[in-house]
């Protein structure tokens, strides 16, 4: 590698990867696919797995395998740049053909269910890319599935690779009439064992989940990846308190609780940052918390003992944790 914009954060730990950047490809306006090779195997993955992409200084985003899931020799990810974003997005864009990179193994919070009788997958937007591995899956072990996929005109990542892999069990969608009038039937008419999968913004999870419960479906055959990128992580400094040591972590307004964690070394392990894959759960012994992710129950949130603090915050002025 001659420039350095790209060099791999220092220190791998624990189960840490390093792998080099093979090829990059610009699928579409903003839209980038990366695949990484490793010097050695590279673990078999979940369909629906993501892996985090170290980037910065103790930074990492998550981004979902898009690739073939059995003994691979290669990793696929596409990024949508956002210039709004922490600037991971804006990293990734910039890597080359043979930089190297520090990845977490992959991690499932997004497994097809084995004994489904049939999976509806819905995704939007970007979203598309824990779909297609799904959709891998699914051909591969013959499954019986049907794809709508939602996109501006334009922004059409992957969809050729989904076309091929799908025939005429997938339907492409470009405004919001047309999606509801492919989806309402298909939710009004599916088949006991039918499972629902839907990537892509929260509104639009939001919506297709509440249509589901309108037309009847339990909640255990509905299941979602929030794309989250827009989850708010700031808000109001406060301070958490470790248990086991005393030590009083200050979380300033523009960092995370996990953030200031990992700054003052304390391990907490993590992966998605967005709220979504429960890695960083951490126990709460006193203070009130301000709940921000997609993970934990209403249940759990009312208990008041556990909080995600990738995304979740203290309340009032403290909390104290069992760290
Ligand atoms: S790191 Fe995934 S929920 Fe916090």
């Amino acid at each position: 590698m001659t420039h350095t914009v790209n060099a791999p954060p220092t220190g791998l730990t624990g189960t840490d990867l390093l792998v080099t950047v093979g090829t990059v490809r610009e699928l579409c306006d903003g839209i980038r696919e990366v695949t990484f090779t490793g010097a050695q195997a590279l673990p078999s993955f979940t369909p629906g797995s993501h892996i985090g992409v170290r980037w910065g200084t103790g930074v990492q985003n998550s981004y979902s395998l898009t690739g073939p899931c059995t003994d691979p020799d290669h990793y696929a990810i596409c990024v949508r740049r956002d210039d709004a974003g922490r600037g991971g997005s804006a990293w990734i864009h910039a890597l080359r053909v043979g930089d190297q990179v520090v990845i977490t193994p992959p991690r499932s919070a997004f497994a097809p269910i084995s004994v489904a009788r049939h999976h509806v997958l819905i995704a939007g937007g970007i979203g598309v890319t824990p779909i297609l591995s799904h959709v891998r899956a699914a051909v591969q072990w013959h499954r019986s599935f049907e794809v709508i996929y939602s996109h501006r005109p334009g922004q059409d990542a992957l969809a050729d690779e989904l076309q091929n892999l799908c025939g005429d069990r997938l339907t492409i969608v470009h405004d919001v009439d047309d999606f509801w009038s492919h989806l309402t039937p298909i939710l009004e008419d599916s088949v006991l064992g039918t499972h629902l999968y839907t990537c892509g913004p929260a509104m639009m999870i939001d919506a297709v989940a509440a249509a589901a419960t309108a037309a009847g479906w339990p909640a255990q055959r509905v299941h979602s990846e929030q794309f989250s990128s827009a989850v708010a992580t700031g808000g109001a400094p406060f301070a958490a308190r470790l248990r086991r040591t005393g030590v009083l972590v200050p979380v300033g307004a523009d960092v995370s609780l996990l953030e200031a964690l990992l700054e003052r070394g304390v391990a907490v392990p993590n992966l998605c940052r967005q709220g979504v894959c429960g890695e960083c759960r951490v126990t709460v012994r006193g203070g009130r918390i301000d709940h921000r992710d997609f993970y934990l129950t209403d249940d759990e949130r009312a208990e008041g003992d556990t909080m995600m603090p990738c995304v979740s915050r203290a309340a009032g002025d403290q909390v104290e944790l069992e760290l």
